[in-house]
């Protein structure tokens, strides 16, 4: 793939196959029909991977939190340098059930309804994953989010895991630091059967949705946290034992707690490749006015 081409073709061919149109009823009668199918209601009543035969771990219900949300809103910055100081599980567990367990219950028993985070059709595709590298009472190892149950199930008790999950993300030196790093994962078919084409937009905007969670839970722990779209997907499905295909890694959010100075500056490497390709756009007005398009006249003036 060329890194620095303008635009993206497969963006827009996606795009454009996955518009709901007036005329085309083909999306309706696929949301009904598979909707109101009993064996598919049956089959995604209560949605979530299941480990069998992995230990599992039960986690305490969170305490409430002392933040109002305003100032939780206000606080969340991006944090890529943590303190020393491990995670502890209540912390751990607050930062699961509050973004994508059900901190509500289990709803009337027929649909799972009462959960942290949106998702279409109540399908809830995500999976998380925690990478732990140091959380007061865990080994370090990978452990998976059974949310229905607010356990964790043990994995894979790698010491090394945090380390090769640190090497196949772009920031290795942001997930060094962190006590525990959550792996955002979607399992695609769970919505696709129902929304077709147009799942994967609901898919990633739902990793959206639990992924901010975790970014507000994290300062009312006093705690930060990072949203890492960047890292090498392949090296991080075999971390996690997933095929990248029915499921796939689409977040990574390294959590810890706060350092004790600042931040340092925003990394500076690459700013001169960025430049001329900012000077390209501007230059060919290829963001605002696409060749064949009225020009919609330019940012520039306003
Ligand atoms: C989809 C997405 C992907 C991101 N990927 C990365 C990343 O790979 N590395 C990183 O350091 N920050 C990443 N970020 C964080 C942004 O750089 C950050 O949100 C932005 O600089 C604004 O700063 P703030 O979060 O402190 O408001 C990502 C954010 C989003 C929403």
């Amino acid at each position: 793939m060329d890194s620095l081409t303008i635009g993206s073709s497969l963006a827009e061919l996606y795009h454009e196959n996955s518009k709901q149109r007036r005329h085309d009823r083909s999306f309706g009668w696929r949301v009904a029909t598979v909707g109101n199918s009993p064996s598919f209601q049956r089959l995604t009543r209560r949605p979530g991977k299941r480990y069998g035969g992995a230990q599992v771990i039960a986690l305490p219900r969170p305490e409430p939190l002392d933040m109002p949300l305003h100032q939780a809103i206000a606080a969340r910055r991006s944090v890529r340098r943590f303190s020393a100081r491990p995670l502890t599980v209540p912390d751990l567990a607050a930062l699961l059930m509050l973004s994508a367990g059900l901190p509500g219950g289990a709803g009337d028993g027929e649909r799972t309804t009462l959960r942290a985070a949106p998702s279409a059709g109540g399908l809830h595709p995500t999976e998380i994953y925690v990478v732990v590298r140091a959380v007061d009472g865990l080994e370090p190892g990978v452990y998976h989010y059974r949310a229905n149950d607010h356990v964790l199930e043990t994995l894979d008790l790698d010491a090394t895991a945090p380390a090769r999950l640190a090497e196949a993300s772009s920031y290795p030196e942001i997930l060094e630091t962190a006590a525990a790093t959550l792996v955002l994962t979607a399992v695609f078919g769970r919505t696709t059967l129902k929304y077709g084409e147009r799942a994967y937009r609901f898919v990633v905007l739902e990793i959206g949705h639990v992924a901010q969670n975790v970014l507000l839970v994290a300062p009312a722990l006093g705690c930060g946290a990072v949203p890492i779209g960047g890292f090498v997907d392949d090296e991080v499905h075999a971390i996690l034992d997933v095929d990248g295909v029915d499921e796939a890694s689409l977040y990574l959010l390294p959590v810890g707690h706060l350092p004790p100075d600042p931040d340092p500056p925003e990394w500076a490497g690459g700013q001169e490749a960025v430049a001329a390709v900012m000077e390209r756009l501007w230059s060919s007005g290829a963001v605002l006015s696409a060749p064949g398009r009225p020009d919609r006249g330019s940012a520039r003036d306003g």
